[in-house]
Parts: structure tokens; sequence; C-alpha cells
């Protein structure tokens, strides 16, 4: 009898960690490397956040949550839907969660039954698919493409469906490819989706404020208010706040869905951290000037990237709408030979070998689904950038 269970077998370590790890490892032995792995603002929390969390601390609020969310979240929450989604959520339709990701979690085990299916349109963010194999349920993974920009197409989607697909996982702007749908292409997909009432849809807004186009963000329940009874929209203070480590996420959605997830977080967690909770009504409720200017801030390192990648012999870079990703293509590289003398077969090659030889640390993106690309994460310093993207011109104008 095996000691560990055998849902484990089935899932895979996150890239992305692995490959802040490396870099964190090269780094102590004192190699020159520049990790543009992970995923988070490199920016500090806002003072007045903090200050809302040393404030709770103060007045005592240490005790056990509601299981669901603190009453103030779950309205700030609900307040926050309608006023930047035109969303009417109750705050009983609201749950708040240790992180998006634990969000995520909650919604695969209160609904996933063996056999059911889940859409991911790929590349995707590498949590997905193992999230739904734990809960054992079955990915149905649908290639997007860099010819219609990393996105999924209706013909796609339609195609994908079949009678056990039980959620399609849809995430506007994308962690890894940066692409973000407008609303006209939100509604071909909507159009699809209401041709299929056994589908339920999980959109993950986590990066809604970091979009550069003109047109203002969208999001699936507020495109076709039909589909609303079976959405659960998920967003989180994470990216938006510089808020990683405070770990709150939330979702609203159908009373029946988020009372299931609320059982469930109630044998795991018995709720999000109190300290943290309080933080995130100060967010939502307090000044948003910091979201603007993170997101101008973002926009230009964007744009500095793209125009340095597509400078490097062999790499395709297209200029994302939204997030802090670029998502290269490195196919023009594929069959070269590296300095050290090997022979780039794979996009997992190209970063090792781009590691190895010029200290620069990215995720393949054959971990998101999707290559031979690869995935940089743009929120650090523009002079950190500079450098990286300098060394990659040069790794690849070495290669012959
Ligand atoms: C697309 C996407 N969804 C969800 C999350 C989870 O965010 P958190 O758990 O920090 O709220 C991340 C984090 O990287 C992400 O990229």
């Amino acid at each position: 009898m095996s000691f560990l269970a055998d849902s484990l077998s089935r899932v895979k370590p996150s890239a992305t960690i692995a490959v802040t790890q490396k870099a964190r490892e090269l780094k102590e032995a004192g190699r020159d490397v520049i990790g543009l792995g992970a995923g988070e603002p490199d920016f500090d929390t806002p003072d007045n956040i903090k200050e809302a969390a040393i404030d709770a601390i103060r007045r005592g609020e240490t005790k056990y949550p509601p299981v669901a969310g603190i009453a103030p979240l779950r309205k700030a929450v609900a307040e926050k839907f309608r006023r930047e989604n035109q969303l009417d959520y109750k705050p009983e339709q609201v749950i708040v969660g240790t992180g998006g990701k634990q969000i995520l979690y909650n919604a695969f085990v209160a609904t996933l039954n063996p056999g059911d299916e889940v859409v991911i349109p790929a590349p995707y963010w590498v949590s997905y698919p193992e999230m739904v194999l734990l809960n054992g349920g079955t990915p149905r993974f649908v290639e997007c493409p860099i010819e219609t920009g990393f996105k999924l197409t209706p013909e796609a989607l339609a195609a994908a469906i079949t009678e056990r697909t039980k959620w399609l996982v849809f995430n506007s702007p994308s962690n890894p490819s940066g692409a973000a749908y407008s609303r006209v292409e939100l509604q071909a997909l909507t159009d699809v989706l209401l041709r299929h009432p056994q589908v339920w849809i999980l959109t993950d807004d986590m990066y809604e404020h970091l979009l550069y186009t003109d047109e203002p963000f969208a999001t699936i329940a507020e495109v076709e208010p039909r589909l609303c009874e079976r959405t659960l929209t998920m967003n989180g203070v994470s990216k938006a706040y510089a808020m990683t480590g405070w770990r709150i996420g939330y979702a609203a959605g159908p009373k029946r869905l988020v009372d299931a997830m609320v059982m469930v977080q109630g044998q795991q967690t018995s709720g999000a951290c109190t300290i943290a909770q309080w933080a995130s009504v100060e967010a939502l409720n307090g000044p948003q000037d910091f979201v603007a200017k993170s997101r101008a801030v973002f926009q230009e390192r964007r744009d500095l990237v793209v125009s340095m990648l597509n400078q490097a012999s062999g790499l395709k870079c297209p200029s994302p709408e939204g997030a802090f990703y670029v998502y290269p293509s490195c196919a023009g590289a594929v069959g070269k030979r590296a300095p050290s003398g090997k022979v780039i077969e794979t996009d997992e090659d190209f970063v090792s070998e781009l590691l190895e030889t010029d200290g620069v640390a990215v995720v393949h993106g054959s971990a998101f689904g999707l290559g031979p690309n690869f995935r940089i994460s743009y929120a650090t310093s523009t002079e950190i950038l500079e450098d990286a993207c300098a060394r990659i011109q040069r790794f690849c104008n070495r290669l012959s």
C-alpha cells in the first residue's frame, strides 16, 4: 500500500515556483542571475492598507472570522462588483478565501465528480489543470495559438464542449500570455456558452486592473447577464494592490455554489486571516490612486520589454493587452546551437541554456501548455529589465 495519495501521482509541482527557486539557489551560490519568473508586483503594499491592518490588530480583530469572510469585506466586495463591473451581487453571494488560489480550489472541491471535464484554454495559469486533477476532474485543453493572439475563439470553444463539461475556466487578462478579451470577443464566447446550459463559467479576473487598452475591462457575467446564474466571478487583492503575501482572494456567484464553497472552507481553514481581511476592506474602499499609478508603470515596462525582445534574433514577441507578462515565441531559436554546444530542441532547452549562459531565469511555455514560447514577468525595475533583455538579445544573437 502506498503511503502517498494516488491523486498526487497525477499532479506536477509548479514550474514557476521551480524557476524562482532555481534562480534563488544560483544567486546564493554567487552567480549573477536575474529572476523574471515570479508573478508578483515588485511594489510595496500601499501605506493606508498597512495601517488598516495595524489598526485591526490594535482593535483586537484577532479571533476566528466568519468562515465566508468578515461582513465589512463581503460588503466591500459586493460594492466593488457593482461599482467597477456593473454586477449586482449581494454580500451573501460573496466568499473570501486565502488567496484567489484557494477560491478556485474550493470551487473545484465543491463541484467536481470523477469524469467531469473542465475546459482550459492554453496557454493557462499552471495551477488550473493541477487543481482539476487533484479533485478528480479531467482538464480539456484548447490550444490558443499566437495567431489568434493566444485567445480562445468561439469555434474552438464550441468544439471543446461535451455533455460532460462542467466548467470553462476563463482568465482575462491572462497569465501567462497577457492576452485580454474585448467586449465583442467576450460576446462571441458568451453566445456559444448560452447554447450549453450544463457549462459553468469560472472567470478569473485577477489582472482586471492591469489592462492597457483604451476599452475598459469587461467580465463575462456583465457582458451576458443571462450567464450570471452559472458564473463564478473571481478576483483578489494580490495583483491590484501589491498584496500577494496577505493572501486574500474573493468571488461571487450563485448562492448555492457559494454556500457549498463556504462549507468546504469551514472544514479547511475556518476562513481567511482577519487582519488581512481588514487590510483588504481598506484596499477596496480606500483611495484607488495606487492602481492607476502601478498600471502606468507596468505599461511602460511592457513597451520596453516587447521592443527589446523583438530585436533579439529568432524571437517574436506580441504586445499583450494586459497583466505583467510577455509570452514570446522562441520557435526561431529551435534547431540552433547554444554557446555551450547544445542544440536547442524545445522551449525548455531554450530557458535552461539562457539561465546557464547569460543568467536570466524565465519560465518555458510548455509548462503553461503552449510552446515553443517562454514567459517573462516584467514586474521588476526598468534597470533590471533592460539588463535582462540585453542579456536575452546577446544569448539569441550568439545562437548558430
Ligand atoms: C491567473 C491567476 N489566478 C489566480 C492567481 C492566484 O492569486 P492569489 O492566490 O495570490 O490571490 C494567480 C497568481 O499568480 C494568477 O496568476
